[in-house]
């Protein structure tokens, strides 16, 4: 399975309930590598193009106006198979059903407020990282320091 990138957000749920380290270090312990970061409030437009593919849901306009309540906190993360297996860590969109263990299933309260958003597959996580980040805000890098430490 080749290297790749994916979108990952945290809500403003999580960052207002200082959740942000909580969710990194599950990806860093995970093995996965940050490549791009920022806390930002969501202007409407990005959120409504971020979610298009629910424009037409009952709930749309409802979740536009929860990630456009407060800072999110943007991110891009790399690593060997990291689409599906940050889908994994995150749990089912529901916290009622996602399991233990998994983001949501830990700390999430409800459909609405599910802490994490995560892309669902490769073309969802290109489109994402180019809506939410410029090329030069993503940062590749390799380990200069001495590799025994
Ligand atoms: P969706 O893309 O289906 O889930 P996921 O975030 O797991 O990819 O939905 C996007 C967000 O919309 C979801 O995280 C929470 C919200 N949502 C609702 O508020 N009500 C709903 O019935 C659904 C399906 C989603
Ligand atoms: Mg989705």
């Amino acid at each position: 399975m080749a290297k790749q990138r994916t979108f990952i957000m945290a809500k403003p749920d999580a960052v207002q309930r200082n959740l942000i380290g909580e969710i990194m270090q599950r990806f860093e312990r995970k093995g996965f590598h940050l490549i791009g970061a920022k806390l930002m409030n969501v202007p409407r437009e990005l959120a409504e193009e971020h979610y298009a593919e629910h424009k037409e849901k009952p709930f749309f306009g409802e979740l536009v106006d929860f990630i456009t309540s407060g800072a999110v906190f943007a991110m891009v993360w790399e690593g060997e198979n990291v689409i599906a297996t940050a889908r994994n860590m995150m749990g089912k969109t529901n916290p009622a059903e996602a399991a233990p263990g998994t983001i949501r299933g830990d700390f999430g309260i409800s459909m609405g407020m599910n802490i994490i958003h995560g892309s669902d597959a490769p073309e969802t996580a290109e489109r994402e990282i180019a809506l939410w980040f410029k090329e030069d805000e993503l940062h590749e890098y390799e380990k200069t320091i001495n590799k025994w430490i």
